[in-house]
């Protein structure tokens, strides 16, 4: 069965709870974000494996930092399918890999060239060039390890599989890294710029949330409604997520960023603010924000945690 057919002919039902709402969202955030670290940290070699300075270059780019939205999106909707946490930790710290991977790529001196990542320093700096080429190239292959040995069946392990290789590869991440290389001192049509943006980050979003419901009870009574809806809103906040991380590259300082500021306006790189404006880009993101809520407002309360990590990647451009 395709990963099509398992999220829409034999979509999970809503768990009628509420549980685990009662909770703050902060203690939730802080939570959910401790215990995707902790199943990271386990994954992932130690880092006196053989070759112990890779091991150690890859735990740096990993490991102790970054705000771990694509987690926290992939427990919130795991949560809303009854999924159960083993499943979410691994399956989230998966995602996180292949993250990593593509910040540790997108900032080599070939792509970016960034020197500052989560207040440290870049890994092609910390280390050297190739050793953070094969840290990437690693974590890629460490997340479909991880997916492969989930505590699920067998078909739902494909599933997973099939989804995140299809965001991470050249139709999606992988591509859209290649259009905005390629657009560099070009100007870009709102479309081509939306579905630049839709491929280099909207994807791996989305497919956090689709993930998320993935490890849930897909096998209860249909409920295609339930995925329609989730992805509705992970493609708004997918999109809307690299719009406002590029009204921060514009507006936000290097401290707050824990990257270096500036940095698109400088590589002469389209982005929604160059292209559009900063207002009218504000305005974007307020926009795909009251879509993401649109879509999750069937699921009433128990999808509050997804309609505040909404609130959480938009208001950061305030
Ligand atoms: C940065 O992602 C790269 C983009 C896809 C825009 P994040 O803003 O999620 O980076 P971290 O994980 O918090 O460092
Ligand atoms: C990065 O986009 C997208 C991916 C890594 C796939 P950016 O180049 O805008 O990300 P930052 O601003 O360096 O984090
Ligand atoms: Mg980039
Ligand atoms: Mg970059
Ligand atoms: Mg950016």
């Amino acid at each position: 069965m395709t990963p099509e057919a398992l999220l829409q002919d034999k979509a999970c039902e809503i768990p009628a709870s509420d549980d685990g709402l009662a909770e703050t969202f902060d203690a939730w955030t802080r939570d959910t974000v401790r215990r995707t670290e902790h199943a990271l940290a386990a994954l992932l070699p130690t880092s006196d494996t053989l070759p112990a300075r890779l091991h150690e270059a890859l735990r740096y780019a990993a490991l102790g930092g970054g705000k771990r939205i694509r987690p926290l999106l992939c427990q919130a909707a795991g949560a809303l399918a009854e999924a159960s946490p083993d499943a979410l930790d691994a399956t989230s710290a998966a995602i996180e890999m292949i993250h990593a991977y593509s910040l540790v790529h997108d900032d080599l001196p070939a792509m970016d060239d960034d020197d500052l990542r989560r207040g440290k320093p870049t890994v092609h700096v910390a280390y050297d060039e190739a050793t953070a080429i094969l840290v990437g190239d690693a974590l890629q292959a460490q997340a479909f390890f991880t997916l492969s040995e989930l505590p699920l069946p067998a078909e739902r392990r494909i599933a997973l599989v099939r989804e995140l290789a299809e965001a991470a590869g050249s139709r999606q991440l992988v591509g859209g890294q290649a259009i905005d290389l390629q657009s560099a001192g070009r100007s870009l049509s709102q479309p081509a710029l939306e579905q630049m943006h839709r491929m280099k980050t909207g994807a791996l979003i989305r497919a956090a949330v689709r993930m998320g419901a993935l490890c849930g009870a897909a096998d209860s009574p249909a409920n295609a409604g339930v995925y329609r809806a989730l992805d509705d809103y992970s493609s708004a906040i997918g999109l809307a997520f690299q719009v406002v991380d590029d009204i921060l590259d514009a507006i936000a300082d290097t401290a707050t960023l824990g990257k270096t500021a500036g940095k698109d306006a400088y590589d002469d790189k389209p982005t929604c603010v160059s292209m559009l404006g900063l207002e009218a880009s504000r305005a974007l993101a307020a926009e795909l924000r009251e879509r993401a809520h649109a879509a999750l407002a069937p699921f009433g309360p128990r999808a509050r945690r997804l309609g505040q990590l909404a609130d959480v990647v938009i208001h950061r451009a305030h």
